[in-house]
């Protein structure tokens, strides 16, 4: 199986980029056919998203959507920006096809400068997955600047529920037969007044 992860700061060494990695670490470790991938956003050159087909985009925002349609399970990360998730990563949902997450499996992980905006994994990015019919595993992770010194997660507990979180997102994948579970997405059309 292949998990991508993204990490949805633009921010050089971000913390959200580092527990990323680390639960992408351990979900590789955990199973020997597992392949993982981490997608930086900060190495995309991204278009915004303009309501066209998907499918016409090209460049690094094609590469980006083909990487996630093409994954069997995510990891995705974001900074807490004003007590909801990073524009950029928000026009990463936007950007990708409607049904281009059914059925998958996510583990979500935000970062944040202190514990005020834990609950904004509840209702900024699992309404996402809810949008798109993924599953989103039990255990999501926040990390705060005090689990962090000199750039380096030393959080044991955070750590540790990041192991939990890559194990369990390579389990439930195992264990679900997505065609069998993921509800269809009503296509919603993307058309613009210059298309007619
Ligand atoms: C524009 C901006 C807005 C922020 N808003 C919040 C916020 O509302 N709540 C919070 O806890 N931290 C906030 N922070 C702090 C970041 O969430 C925190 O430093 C996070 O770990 C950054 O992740 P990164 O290192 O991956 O970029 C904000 C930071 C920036 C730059």
């Amino acid at each position: 199986m292949k998990i991508v992860g993204i990490s949805g700061s633009l921010t050089p060494r971000s913390k959200t980029f580092i527990t990323v990695e680390k639960a992408l670490n351990f979900a590789e470790k955990s199973e020997h056919n597992v392949e993982t991938e981490l997608i930086n956003l900060r190495d995309y050159h991204l278009q915004f998203c303009d309501g066209r087909d998907p499918s016409t985009y090209e460049g690094d925002t094609k590469q980006l959507i083909d990487k996630i349609v093409e994954a069997d399970a995510l990891i995705v990360g974001s900074p807490i920006y004003r007590g909801s998730i990073s524009g950029a990563l928000k026009n990463v949902f936007d950007l990708i096809p409607n049904d281009s997450l059914r059925g998958k499996v996510i583990g979500f992980i935000a970062t944040g400068g202190t514990y005020h905006h834990y609950l904004a994994i509840e209702h900024q990015l699992k309404p996402l997955a809810g949008y798109f019919k993924a599953h989103v595993i039990p255990g999501n992770v926040y990390a705060h600047n005090q689990h962090f010194e000199n750039k380096q997660l030393v959080d044991k507990e955070i750590i540790t529920r990041l192991k939990e979180l890559g194990e369990t997102v390579v389990t439930f994948h195992d264990r679900l037969n997505r065609e069998a579970v993921g509800a269809h997405q009503p296509s919603i059309p993307r058309k613009s007044l210059l298309d007619s």
